[in-house]
Order: C-alpha cells, then sequence, then structure tokens
C-alpha cells in the first residue's frame, strides 16, 4: 500500500493548509487509488484546524489529505542568524544549540534512512540522553527539520532539554518503515536494559515537538506501533503535529502513549488511523485542539488524578473517550473535565465505570459538549446513563461524582446548571472560550525580528545586560520589530520594562536571571520583567523564555503584569525556574536541605503578580517553579530553597489554560479581588521541606497590603502553604485541579494512601465576599480538609477517597 500511495503523490499534493474536497478524496478512494487509513489532515502553520473551519464542514477536515512534504520554504526560525550560546555549558563556543538535521547528514528525500543522522543532530555535544539517566540545564538544543520526508527505522530518541521544531511553513514528515522497530517514532524517555524508563517521568521538564508529521501508515496494521511516547513532567509542550495510522480493522497503532508523569501540555494535535488516537495516563494534563478520527478508541485514558480536555474534535470512532479502565471498583481515572467540544459519527463519546459510593473514582464534568451522531452520550457499566441522539445535540453540563454545592458529599449523575461563562472569556460570537495557540510567526520574515544578541546583549551569564535588553526592548516595540532572545543566560541587575506592543520569543528557553541589591530586601518587592506600567494598555506576545534568580535575592516578583491588555495578549510556554540550575548559586552546594534558613537561600519574593490594573491575561502552559531538587546533581539531590508567593491575581478577564506553581511558602495561587477568571487545570505542589519551617514560620513575612493569608489557625493540623486561596473574587470557575502536598519535613509518610493524608490540613481556602465560585475536578494529596470556607472545613479527605489524590467531581459556592 505504502508503495503505490507514493506513485500516488503527485495526485494529492495539496497546498499546506488546504483542505482538499471531499468529493476529490471520495473519486481517489473509491477508485482504489487512495487507502482510506492514509488520509490525514493538513494544518496551517499556526494551529491546527480553525475549530470554525472544523464545524463549518467536518467532514471536510475528516477527508483531508496530506502526504508529500511541500518544498522547503522560508521559516524565520531556521533562517534567522544562529547566535544562541549554552552560557553554563562547560565549553559554550564549542557547542551548538541549534541543529539542522540536515547538517547532521539526514536527507529527508523520502528515501534515505535519516534515523542515524537525527540521532546524532540530537545527541551531539554532550548532551543529556536517556541512558545517562542525568538532567541537566547545561545543553538546551533546537533539533530543526527543514521540510522533507524523513524516513526512519528506529526510534527518534529524544534528549533532556530538546525542543524538536519543523518547518511551520511547510511540516516536515517522520515516516517510519515497514519494518520499523521502536517504541515511538519519537521516543520521549526510552526504556533502558533494567526495564525502567531512563529519567524519573515526573523529573522531565523544558521540552518541546513542533510542527512534524508523524506517519505510521507503512507500518503493518496488526503491529504494535506508536507516534509518540511521551511520558513527561512540566514544562513540556507538544504543538501543532499530526499523526497518520492505519485505520484497518485489528489495527494495533497509538499515536501518543503516555504511560506516566506530571505533566504537561498538549494542543493543536491531529490523528488518523490508530486502536487509539491517544493512550494516556499521568497524574495531570491538558490537552486543546486534539482532533482525532478514525481511530478505535480516541482517547483511552489509562489513569490519572485530574485531566482537562478543551475544544476535542472527534469523528468517526468506535469510542470517544474511554475512563473505565480497570472496571467497576477499580476504576483507574480519578477526573476528568471535557469542554467546548465535538463529538460526530461516533456510536459512543464516554465509557465510564463509575457508580454511586463513599470513593470518588471516575469524577467527569462534560460541559458545552456537541453531539453529532452519537446515539449514547454516556456508557456506564451497565448500559446507557445519559442517551445521545442519530441527530444533533448539545450537552450544556453533565457529571458523575462527588458534590459540594458547598455542602456536601453527594454522589450525583446527570445534568446540572453549567455557570454562567463570563462574556469577556468568551471567543467573539461563540458560547466557547476564548484560546489562542502559541504565536510561531511562521508569516512573519527574518526582517520582522530584531536578535537580542545582535544588539549588543551577552547572555553569557556574567555580563550585566540590563541596559542592552532594555534599549532592544524598547526599540523593538517602537519599531514593531519581534524581539528574539538567542539562547542564552542573561543577567539582569535592575528591573527590565516591557511596553505595550513587545512581540518577545525565546530560543529553546532563553533565561533571564536576576542576580544582585535590587532585590535584596525581603520587605521590598521589585519586579525583575514589568509587562507594561499600572494604567497602560496595549498588547503582548511572550513564549519560550524562563525568569530565574541568581544568589540571595529576596525581593524579586519575577514576572509583574500591570498592562490592560487587549485580548490575545499573552505567555506561552513562560516559565519561572527558581533555584536548581548550573549558574544560580541555588543548588546543592548552596542551599542543601540540611542547612539552616539564610538570606542565600531565599530567592524570590513572589513568581508573578497580575495586578489590579491588568485585564486579558491569557496564560498557557506556564510553570512557576521553585526548585525543589539540582537539575544538575546525578542523584536529583533536593535543595531547600524559599520564595514567598506563586501566582497573586488581583486584576481581571484571567485565562490560565495548563498553568502550575510549586513550592513558594505562603501559597501557590491566590486570587483576590479578582473577577472573571478560567482556569484549567490548575496543579500544586506544596514545599517539601514544610512545616520545618511552615507557611506562618517560614523566612517571608506576611504583607497585609497585598493580603497574604495569615495562617493564625489550621483546624488543629500543619500550617502549610495553600495550594489556592480565593478571596473577594468573582466569577472563577476551574476546570480541573490538583492540589497535593506529598512531604511532612521531607518524609512522604504523611501522604500515603489511603491515610493518614495529613500533611497538612487544608490546601484550598474560600473568603470574604466570593462568589460565583465553581470547581470542577478538584483533586488533593496529603491534605485533611480538602475545601475550607473561612475557616470552617467543608469537605474531609476521607469522605472523598479516589486513587492517590481526593477527588470531588463538583463544587460551587
Ligand atoms: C512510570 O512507569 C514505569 C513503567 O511502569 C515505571 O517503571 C516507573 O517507575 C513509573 N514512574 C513513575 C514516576 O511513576
Ligand atoms: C507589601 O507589598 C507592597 C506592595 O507591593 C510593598 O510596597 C511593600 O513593601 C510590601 N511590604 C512587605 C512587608 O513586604
Ligand atoms: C526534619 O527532619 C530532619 C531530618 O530527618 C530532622 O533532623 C529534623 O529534626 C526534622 N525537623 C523537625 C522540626 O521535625
Amino acid at each position: 500500500m505504502y508503495t503505490s500511495f507514493i506513485k500516488l503523490l503527485p495526485l494529492v499534493v495539496c497546498v499546506n493548509a488546504q483542505l482538499l474536497d471531499i468529493a476529490d478524496v471520495d473519486e481517489l478512494v473509491s477508485s482504489a487509488m487512495l487507502p482510506f487509513e492514509q488520509y490525514v489532515y493538513t494544518t496551517p502553520a499556526e494551529s491546527a484546524i480553525p475549530v470554525a473551519t472544523v464545524l463549518a464542514a467536518p467532514e471536510k477536515v475528516q477527508a483531508a489529505v496530506v502526504e508529500a512534504a511541500a518544498a522547503d520554504t522560508a521559516y524565520w526560525l531556521a533562517d534567522i542568524a544562529h547566535q544562541g550560546t549554552a552560557a553554563f555549558n562547560s565549553n559554550p563556543s564549542g557547542y551548538n544549540v541549534f541543529r539542522n538535521v540536515k547538517d547532521y547528514g539526514a536527507k529527508g528525500d523520502g528515501v534515505t534512512d535519516d534515523t542515524a543522522a537525527i540521532n546524532a543532530a540530537i545527541s551531539a555535544g554532550g548532551r543529556f540522553g536517556p541512558a545517562s539517566r542525568h538532567t541537566s540545564t547545561t545543553t538546551p538544543a533546537i533539533v530543526y527539520f527543514p521540510s522533507g520526508t524523513y524516513i526512519i527505522s528506529t526510534s527518534i530518541i529524544d534528549f533532556y532539554f530538546t525542543q524538536l521544531v519543523g518547518n511551520a511553513n511547510a511540516i516536515p514528515v517522520l515516516k517510519a518503515t515497514a519494518g520499523f522497530v521502536g517504541l515511538g517514532l519519537i521516543d520521549g524517555d526510552q526504556y533502558q536494559s533494567d526495564g525502567n524508563q531512563g529519567w524519573i517521568s515526573t523529573n522531565v521538564f523544558f521540552r518541546q515537538i513542533r510542527n512534524l508529521k508523524l506517519d505510521l501508515t507503512a507500518i503493518p496494521a496488526g503491529t504494535a506501533a506508536t507516534g509518540i511516547h511521551w511520558p513527561t513532567g512540566q514544562a513540556s509542550s507538544i504543538q501543532n503535529v499530526q499523526i497518520a495510522m492505519s485505520a484497518a480493522s485489528g489495527t494495533q497503532h497509538q499515536g501518543i502513549f503516555i504511560e506516566n508523569g506530571s505533566g504537561g501540555w498538549m494542543s493543536d494535535v491531529t490523528i488518523t488511523g490508530g486502536l487509539y488516537g491517544a493512550n494516556v495516563g499521568n497524574q495531570q494534563f491538558t490537552m486543546r485542539n486534539l482532533v482525532i478520527s478514525n481511530a478505535v478508541t480516541a482517547i483511552s485514558q489509562i489513569w490519572n488524578w485530574g485531566w482537562t480536555y478543551q475544544n476535542l474534535v472527534i469523528t468517526n470512532c468506535q469510542t470517544a473517550i474511554s475512563i473505565n479502565n480497570g472496571g467497576v471498583g477499580n476504576q483507574l481515572v480519578g477526573s476528568v473535565n471535557i469542554l467546548d467540544s465535538t463529538i460526530r459519527d461516533c456510536p459512543t463519546f464516554v465509557t465510564t465505570a463509575w457508580q454511586s459510593s463513599t470513593y470518588s473514582t471516575g469524577s467527569m464534568i462534560l460541559e458545552n459538549i456537541a453531539l453529532s451522531n452519537v446515539p449514547v452520550a454516556v456508557k456506564g457499566a451497565s448500559g446507557t446513563v445519559l442517551a445521545g441522539s442519530t441527530g444533533s445535540s448539545t450537552i450544556a453540563a453533565w457529571g458523575q461524582g462527588h458534590k459540594y454545592t458547598p455542602n456536601g458529599p453527594t454522589n450525583f449523575q446527570g445534568s446540572f446548571t453549567p455557570p454562567t461563562r463570563p462574556s469577556a472569556l468568551l471567543a467573539s460570537g461563540s458560547t466557547r472560550y476564548y484560546t489562542k495557540s502559541k504565536p510561531q510567526y511562521a508569516a512573519s520574515p527574518v526582517a520582522s525580528f530584531v536578535s537580542v544578541r545582535s544588539a549588543g546583549a551577552r547572555g553569557d551569564g556574567s555580563t550585566d545586560d540590563t541596559t542592552a535588553i532594555q534599549s532592544a526592548l524598547t526599540s523593538a516595540a517602537a519599531a514593531n520589530k519581534i524581539l528574539f532572545f538567542d539562547q542564552g543566560t542573561y543577567k539582569v541587575t535592575r528591573t527590565l520594562y516591557v511596553p505595550p506592543g513587545s512581540r518577545i520569543v525565546g530560543e529553546a528557553y532563553s533565561v533571564i536571571m536576576a542576580t544582585g541589591g535590587t532585590w535584596s530586601s525581603i520587605t521590598r518587592p521589585v519586579p525583575v520583567i514589568q509587562i507594561g506600567q499600572p494604567g497602560q494598555s496595549g498588547s503582548i506576545e511572550w513564549s519560550d523564555m524562563i525568569v530565574s534568580t541568581a544568589g540571595s535575592t529576596p525581593g524579586a516578583v519575577l514576572i509583574e503584569w500591570n498592562l490592560a491588555a487587549t485580548v490575545g495578549s499573552g505567555m506561552w510556554d513562560v516559565h519561572t525556574r527558581i533555584g536548581g540550575f548550573q549558574g544560580s548559586q541555588q543548588q546543592v552546594a548552596h542551599c542543601p536541605t540540611t542547612a539552616a534558613v539564610s538570606a542565600a537561600c531565599q530567592v524570590a519574593y513572589m513568581s508573578m503578580h497580575v495586578t489590579t490594573s491588568a485585564s486579558n491575561v491569557y496564560l498557557e502552559n506556564v510553570w512557576l517553579w521553585t526548585a525543589d531538587h539540582d537539575l544538575e546533581s546525578p542523584t536529583d539531590a533536593r535543595i531547600s530553597v524559599y520564595s514567598g508567593r506563586g501566582l497573586l491575581v488581583e486584576g481581571k478577564n484571567v485565562w490560565l489554560y495548563g498553568t502550575g506553581s510549586e513550592h513558594h511558602s505562603l501559597y501557590q495561587y491566590q486570587f483576590s479581588g479578582a473577577s472573571s477568571i478560567m482556569a484549567g487545570f490548575v496543579q500544586t505542589e506544596t514545599p517539601y521541606y514544610q512545616p520545618n519551617p511552615n507557611a506562618a514560620n517560614g523566612p517571608y513575612p506576611t504583607n497585609s497590603t497585598l493580603k497574604d493569608p495569615d495562617y493564625s489557625s489550621c483546624l488543629g493540623g500543619n500550617c502549610n502553604s495553600l495550594g489556592l486561596r480565593v478571596l473577594n473574587s468573582k466569577n472563577v470557575i476551574i476546570y480541573g485541579a490538583g492540589l497535593y502536598s506529598f512531604f511532612n519535613n521531607y518524609s512522604t509518610t504523611c501522604s500515603t494512601f489511603p491515610v493518614p493524608e495529613n500533611c497538612q490540613s487544608m490546601i484550598f481556602s474560600v473568603e470574604g465576599s466570593t462568589s460565583g465560585l465553581v470547581v470542577y475536578g478538584l483533586n488533593t494529596v496529603g491534605t485533611t480538609y480538602m475545601i475550607v470556607k473561612d475557616g470552617v472545613a467543608l469537605a474531609k479527605v476521607s469522605d472523598n477517597l479516589a486513587t492517590y489524590a481526593a477527588t470531588i467531581a463538583y463544587f460551587t459556592f
């Protein structure tokens, strides 16, 4: 089939982003010129198929075909001068950050086996692969694929801190040979000879896959085969990827396979064929714009604590989503939230094993789902629990699990009235939430960019780059240029002001590293990056960067957003990374867990502050991380570095898609006087050292101006950092939260399932005049009281045991 198909290529080549007319495709298929299972979608450069297109004409999407890689065309990321350096590499001048696979011998000609060349492009330069079991920030890399068809016979082995990026204007194809061997065309954490993954999956951070098409169709349908093996942690993303598999009867292909980890973000992924489009288990994940067709089961949820799916488009599958793994009484899925999705031509939407019980596994919320020709919407262990129809219908809101409204628990399974979505958060003219994928500037020529290094910044980790960067920021915005941060670590000693109109993009997560006396006072917070000044309005786009500190910086507010922004402004794959990396002087040698608390290891006042003047703030895949371990340590040695606060939101109209906040001492998220927030999935971890010292006695004094929690009473247990505090806020809707407390003074005994769950007494606090709060899929670990309202416990863990995490499907106040 593969051979004959190749011969047909000239007939079915379509221009990128152009969908073939279904009539053309039907003709090809009926004339047996085009095997049905080789239908795949083509996508425009900036995102997958626009949802509007999908909704207008799903049958066209399903029939869209792309196969031949187009001729390579210009893409700024390839064409710009490659001046990135790894500041803390042992040999910065000899280390290549940007690697074009063709420079390592890959041909991309659809004939040559390019496996070894691609793997050489990834591994060159003393980088850290899975066999090393070593993580490091000192070897960042972009491995770039010009357009072409790259034949591979064994897995592309992903290394630590790697971005695998294809030409966004002419998406390259990785095509597996018929005899392909390996767990994944791309293996994100290769199993080693001892039977274990290379890295601990929960520690695999800072990596991306973008703009690639994976073609498995030459592999016989009956041979087990995987597109991407992706056990991953936070600060990882897959974007704009297509996977084509066999849809023949008995197919054993799977598009994405994730067995575990603590993720993660995935968007604009189009999958066709396979036994499973996605076969996935992980603590938590956010997935958006997954377009899956012609699979037996589009999404097989192996296990989870919590998961958020948004804008799914699933067509022509037997089952759209199965969450019944483990079966009645042993369901391995904790909670799933699905919103703003379209399911078409599938006999069953969801299969579940939920039953009314003191346990709350299998919790699920469906909100704003369009069904078309889906006879069974939800199928339980003993039959249909929610009928669909052979016509079209909409599920406004439906759920199952334990609910607290605000008291409970009540077991429920059925429809309920959905919250009124704040209109400012909706896509224009739509009932769906506004979303925007990470800009890749595919249509912008190199001339639209300014390199910060060409503008005089060194990024060597030691030169003070403040003045050079500030001048580049100011002039780039004035000239309407996109400011490119070549890979580097840019040391700054004063606040960088980001003016309205700025567009900023990093290379393999370039780092802004704040250090020095500006940030020396624990009672005088000063921003490192200031997005607009209070009272200013305008737009900003910022992606693929990290903000950090070095040495003692107790007064550093890493990101302060003041801008009253235009819709479409945002941050994508921008993270704070506080401590635990080469060059930070906040590593195991400086801040071991055995050291007494000292100023040397007080390293941030706050990760991010969305101030009262801010509005239309869009964060996507943003991980605010105070390091719990040293990323350079071969043993992942733990460290005790102290930061004050995670994300404080005081503004309005805020989207938090796939965000996390970890190990800050006073709280991870606080919404205070805020309004209209949509958040999902939200993930937190308490500092491992607490309660030694606890949130009240930690190094950061509370600040009444910032309405810090006072922790004067903690219901009798450990007064540790709150994961989420909602104070005097209105219209906050949370689509999935995982608030975890695993440790008590570095011991995990307190979180061992199912008892004692007492690392801390409370982790989610609702206070003051808060109204219009809805939380779906609330998961906690190691916490006695899951919900506390004004000091009164509303929900306790023992009533909501589920997976390793305890789960509440639906809470409203
Ligand atoms: C992930 O799964 C693999 C395979 O079962 C197992 O060896 C590993 O310990 C798991 N890792 C985590 C962090 O759970
Ligand atoms: C409290 O926050 C305000 C506003 O950011 C700041 O001016 C003040 O210095 C802070 N005080 C302390 C004790 O941190
Ligand atoms: C915390 O654990 C360490 C190491 O086990 C121990 O020496 C110390 O006494 C503990 N501190 C408290 C307050 O329990």
